[in-house]
């Protein structure tokens, strides 16, 4: 098993360029489903996940091959299959983003259900529901999800709780039912508006993506189109929290400040210095820390998918950080590995307290899920000695060439067997 070795304490200073949305890159792959043409995907990041999604497809009969600049994908003109198999969906639970395309295209999908994981229970009760409510009949049989229709029919379903992969699965299932879906409390990811565009492209009528509310007019057919997948906030935020952890300066290229309002207001509370601008996003740091208290909440609140990297700042700070956790259950487990660090921090239910002023010394940690383990990246960074990063394929799902782009930034990182 790969491990990243550490070495601190270092500064980040340059830039780096953000990579395509890993979560937008999802849908977008699985809204191919959903086409009668061929669909070119570009800036698709290049990580694990992506390659799973890839595999998956061709398992529903989609051929993928790369094109001049990004990866056509051309749909099967009647389904190989329409079981999404337990082998590649336990890798990545966005697997269950083919149930509604698949549904939708071929009357039939058949997804094995994710498993618990690392970060809580995560069920997929409002993606079934919300099928349901368009006319779908739906089981769960042998640990596998079953759903059919042979037409799906336009409705009005309200999320219980505002779910971003349940928003996509029946944003893309709707474009193909029989009249008009209504969707509320829907969730608000740019992911969303990005899957929303490339669905329009390829002539769906959506209107909403974005806002709690969404309306979709269903259409016959959908055709092939051309897709730029946009970049990837949680990345962009990351190396952007690097900058204000290690007192370095980072520009990161294409981010959108837009997408990260949440993250830059807390940075600059913490009294970083943020420039955004058209090229992307400058932080520098600044010594001084003072993070403010934080809870994480859907968009355009603070992303849970920043919380394990801003607990590793909180750990700088001068005054102890409350964070609360409000999205996922049991998302905390980056914490007692930061304190094998040297961090002071105490779970209490949904809020973790981290002392500041912590001094962390490099130790042997473990990465135990994809947004934790950068999480133990930037504490590394800011570590005295050598951090060695165990289980980092967790990284490799999400994150490309993390190791490339910190070295770019001055970071002093190895990548070891
Ligand atoms: C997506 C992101 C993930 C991010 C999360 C929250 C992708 C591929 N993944 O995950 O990186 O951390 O959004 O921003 O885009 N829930 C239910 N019932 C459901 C669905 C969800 O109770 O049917 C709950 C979940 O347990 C969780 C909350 O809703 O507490 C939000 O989860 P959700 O938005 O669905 O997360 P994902 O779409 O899985």
């Amino acid at each position: 098993m790969e491990r990243f070795r550490i070495t601190g304490p270092t500064r980040l200073v340059g830039s780096v360029t953000v990579a395509g949305a890993k979560n937008a890159a999802l849908p977008a792959l699985a809204a191919t489903l959903l086409a009668e043409q061929p669909v070119v995907l570009d800036n698709l990041p290049q990580v694990q996940d992506i390659r799973t999604m890839t595999r998956l497809l061709e398992h529903l009969g989609v051929s993928a091959r790369k094109a001049e600049t990004g990866l056509e994908l051309e749909p099967a003109q009647r389904p190989a299959e329409t079981v999404a198999p337990y082998e590649l969906v336990k890798t990545m639970r966005a697997s269950v983003l083919v149930l509604g395309p698949s549904l939708a295209r071929w009357g039939r999908a058949r997804v094995s259900l994710p498993g618990g994981c690392a970060i809580g229970v995560r069920p997929i009760d409002q993606h079934l529901a919300g099928l349901e409510a368009l006319g779908a009949e739906v089981r769960l049989e042998h640990g596998d999800v079953t759903a059919r229709a042979e037409r799906l029919r336009g409705a009005r379903f309200r999320f219980a709780i505002p779910t971003v992969t349940g928003t996509e699965n029946l944003l893309m299932a709707a474009c193909l039912a029989d009249g008009v879906t209504r969707l509320t409390n829907c969730a608000r990811e740019p992911e969303i508006v990005d899957l929303a565009k490339l669905l329009q492209a390829m002539g769906a009528s959506i209107e909403g993506a974005g806002t709690e509310t969404i309306t979709i007019e269903g259409r016959p057919a959908l055709g092939g189109a051309r897709h730029a997948v946009t970049g990837d906030r949680i990345e962009a935020g990351t190396y952007l929290i690097g900058a204000a952890i290690s007192g370095g300066e980072v520009l990161v290229q294409g981010a959108r400040p837009g997408d990260l309002t949440a993250l830059l207001e807390v940075l600059r509370e913490s009294g970083a210095e943020v420039e955004a601008g058209s090229e992307g996003v400058r932080v520098r740091g600044r010594g001084e820390l003072r993070c403010p208290d934080v809870a994480t909440a859907p968009y355009p609140g603070f992303p849970t998918d920043l919380q394990a990297q801003f607990m590793a700042l909180a750990t700088q700070s001068d005054r102890t950080t409350t964070i609360h956790e409000s999205v996922f259950e049991n998302r905390f487990q980056h914490a007692a590995e930061l304190n094998r660090m040297g961090a002071r921090i105490r779970i209490e239910g949904s809020r973790a307290r981290v002392e500041g002023r912590s001094r962390l010394l490099g130790a042997n940690v473990m990465a135990t899920d994809l947004r934790a383990s950068a999480g133990l990246v930037l504490a590394a960074l800011c570590a005295h000695g050598d951090t060695v990063i165990d289980r980092i394929y967790h990284l490799d799902r999400g994150y490309e060439r993390m190791e490339s782009k910190l070295q770019q930034l001055g970071a002093r990182v190895e990548r070891t067997a």
